[in-house]
C-alpha cells in the first residue's frame, strides 16, 4: 500500500550553518519517536551532503528541489541528478510551481529531469497544481491532468510507480489559505483516477499524492485523514521543528 509522506521544501531559506542546525535538531527530536510517516527534508544544493551525514537518513530521507535537464558537461550553474545523489540525498522536488512560473520550467523540461531523476536512483516529488484564475474558472482539473500527461505518462510503469505527486494549487502557497479537505480530496481523487486510466488500480492505489499550500499543525490532520491525500509537501511550517514535527505527528 501507498506511504504516508510528509515533506519539508525549504525553499531559498537558511544559511548552511542555521540549515544544518535545524536538521540536526528535527533528527534530535524524531530520534526517540516511532513515525507514522516517512518524513523527508528538501534542502538547498548546498545543504545536502552535510545534511544527510549529520541526520539518521533511514528516518528522514534528504531531498533537493530540483536538477539540471542533462546529465553532465557545459552547463555552467547546474546540478545534475547523479550529482544530488551522490551526496546521499534519495529525493528530488521537481515542477515546483515557483520553478515554473520564474524560472521557465516547461512540461518536456521536466519529464526530461524527471527521467534523469529516476535513471540516478532518485525519487522525484513531482508538484502539480492550477493558479487561482484556472481554479476559479473550474479548468483546474484539465491543467492538472495537463501537468501529469504532458511530462510523466511516457513512463514505463515501473518508472512511474517509483514517483510521488505533490498537488499544490498555486493560489495556496504561502498565502495562508489553504484548499478545504473537501477540496483536497475531491482533486486528489481525480488524480488518481487519471492514474488508474493510464497505469492501472494497482500503480494508482501505491501511489502517494501529497497536499501542500498553507498546511499547518492546524488542519494536517484534517486534509490527511481524506482518504486520497497521503501526506503534505510543507513550505513554511517546515523551518520550524515544533511546527513540522506537529504536521508528522498529524499521522
Ligand atoms: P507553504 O507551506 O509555505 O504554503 O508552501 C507550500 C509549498 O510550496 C511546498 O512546496
Amino acid at each position: 500500500m501507498r506511504k504516508n509522506i510528509v515533506a519539508g521544501n525549504w525553499k531559498m531559506n537558511k544559511t548552511f550553518s542555521e540549515g544544518l542546525a535545524l536538521a540536526t535538531e528535527l533528527n534530535a527530536a524524531l530520534a526517540d519517536s516511532s513515525l507514522n510517516c516517512d518524513v523527508v527534508i528538501g534542502t538547498p544544493f548546498i545543504h545536502l551532503a552535510s545534511v544527510a551525514a549529520a541526520i539518521d537518513t533511514t528516518k528522514i530521507g534528504v531531498a533537493a528541489q530540483n536538477c539540471a535537464d542533462h546529465e553532465s558537461g557545459a552547463y555552467t550553474g547546474e546540478i545534475s541528478a547523479s550529482m544530488v545523489k551522490s551526496t546521499g540525498a534519495e529525493y528530488v522536488i521537481l515542477g515546483h510551481s515557483e520553478r515554473r512560473a520564474y524560472y521557465g520550467e516547461t512540461a518536456a523540461k521536466l519529464k526530461v529531469k524527471t527521467e534523469l531523476a529516476l535513471k540516478n536512483g532518485l525519487t522525484p516529488i513531482f508538484c502539480i497544481g492550477e493558479v487561482l484564475e484556472e481554479r476559479e474558472s473550474g479548468v483546474f482539473f484539465d491543467v492538472v491532468k495537463s501537468q501529469i500527461v504532458d511530462s510523466l505518462f511516457e513512463l514505463s510503469a515501473e518508472d512511474f510507480s517509483k514517483i510521488v505527486l505533490a498537488y499544490e494549487p498555486v493560489w495556496a502557497i504561502g498565502t495562508g489559505k489553504t484548499a478545504s479537505a473537501a477540496q483536497a480530496q475531491e482533486i486528489h481523487a481525480f488524480i488518481r483516477k487519471t492514474l488508474v486510466d493510464k497505469y492501472g488500480k494497482e500503480i494508482a492505489d501505491n501511489t502517494s499524492i501529497l497536499y501542500g499550500g498553507s498546511c499547518n499543525a492546524a488542519n494536517a490532520k484534517e486534509l490527511f485523514s481524506n482518504p486520497d491525500v497521503d501526506g503534505g509537501l510543507i513550505g513554511g511550517a517546515s523551518l520550524k521543528v515544533a511546527d513540522f514535527k506537529a504536521i508528522i505527528d498529524a499521522f
